[in-house]
């Protein structure tokens, strides 16, 4: 398949903006209104089996294995089985006891990463049950998993994983659902869980209205050598994508951190020169988070804050405020995450750098 920039200057940014059409493909045909659940033809598992499943492993580098940490907190949520997120070079070579009720899932774009496709392989070969979320149809991966599930995103071509990151929180998301209907979640409980699904494509579109804003941010901020992330339970992995996202195009040091975790450490980071950027939209830790920010903004540090509605301690607290749509708690990394693909991007680029194919890095590392 030929794949064209469309009138875009990179592919990152064609593929940020491609997002809503991805998590809708993501979607397409695996909603099952009538049973208020997700529809899953490829996991190639008996109903036996997959009622026996009491512990899950998600594994996977960079990128996907931020996505893992968001499945983490959908599945334990909403299907009650306990997870864990291993970084796959590390599950590779070791050797926890998995039980029989344990699946594993290797989580990659690609299909291709060395040591996903050997961590997979490695707890196959101790007779567990694998299984891939992957982009690239026909994959090593795809091919060496008991079954599995593809994010149809389409062909990903700038190195910094944007779509292919969406589509695989909202395939967890749905992993979620069918997990958790095939236990205790109730049929009115699967019903809202689709209908806030479906809310997904418009509040990513959305979100993308404040580039133009970003852009300025960017603007304001490109000089920096240190930035901070930080955001709290669902968005926790939003802070480590934001700044891995700048670390990667930009080569801008950057540290993404649990809000809370900051003073124990990153929060002697913060002086009138390291911008931090707090994930703040509703949600449990909401005023928590915000308590955190009153830290920051004591010690002089400036402050960008992703949130949703209006609020004057927020409005006080930070030097800029990006809004995105509001959603369900559970659904919002995959809406809070855009600005802080477009803020790297647009600091990248305003350093000169390039974004599609940033220095070290490589697509895919098919090596170890
Ligand atoms: C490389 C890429 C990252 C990606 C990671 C995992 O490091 O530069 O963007 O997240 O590999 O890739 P995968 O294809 O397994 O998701």
């Amino acid at each position: 398949e030929q794949v064209t920039l469309d009138g875009f200057d990179h592919y990152m940014l064609k593929e940020i903006y491609e997002q809503p059409v991805a998590i809708r493909n993501a979607m397409r045909g695996r909603l099952d209104d009538q049973n208020a659940t997700a529809i899953f033809g490829g996991l190639n598992l008996t109903p036996q089996q997959l009622r026996s499943v009491d512990r899950i492993i998600l594994t996977g580098c960079g990128t996907s294995w931020h996505s893992a940490l968001v499945g983490e907190y959908l599945l334990e949520e909403f299907a009650r089985i306990p997870v864990e997120v291993e970084y796959a070079s590390e599950l590779r070579y070791r050797n926890p006891p998995i039980d029989p009720g344990t699946l594993v899932f290797g989580i990659t774009q690609s299909g291709e990463t060395a040591d996903t496709l050997a961590a997979l392989v490695e707890t196959k070969r101790k007779g567990h049950r694998t299984l891939a979320i992957n982009n690239v149809v026909g994959s090593s991966i795809a091919q060496a998993a008991d079954g599995g599930v593809y994010l149809h995103a389409g062909p990903e071509i700038g190195v910094a994983s944007t779509k292919a990151y969406t589509s695989q929180c909202c395939t967890l998301a749905m992993l979620a659902l069918y997990f958790g209907r095939l236990r205790h979640l109730s049929y009115e409980a699967g019903q809202t869980y689709i209908k806030n699904l479906r809310l997904l494509p418009a509040a990513v579109e959305q979100s993308l209205s404040c580039d133009v804003q970003v852009r300025q941010i960017a603007e304001k901020y490109q000089s920096a050598s240190t930035f901070l992330y930080l955001g709290r339970q669902y968005n926790f992995p939003t802070a480590l994508e934001g700044a891995l996202k700048l670390k990667e195009i930009s080569y801008i040091h950057a540290e993404g951190y649990p809000a809370a975790e900051m003073k124990h450490g990153p929060i002697a980071l913060v002086d009138t020169d390291t911008p931090s950027v707090f994930i703040v939209p509703r949600g449990t830790t909401y005023e928590k988070v915000i308590a955190n920010m009153e830290e920051v903004k004591a010690r002089g540090g400036p402050i960008i804050a992703v949130t949703c509605q209006a609020n004057p301690a927020i409005d006080d607290l930070a030097d800029d405020v990006i809004r995105v749509p509001a959603i369900p708690e559970y659904l919002q990394p995959i809406v809070s995450v855009v600005p802080l693909q477009l803020l790297a991007y647009h600091v990248a680029l305003l350093r000169g750098c390039d974004v599609d194919k940033p220095r070290n890095l490589a697509k895919s590392v098919t090596v170890e």
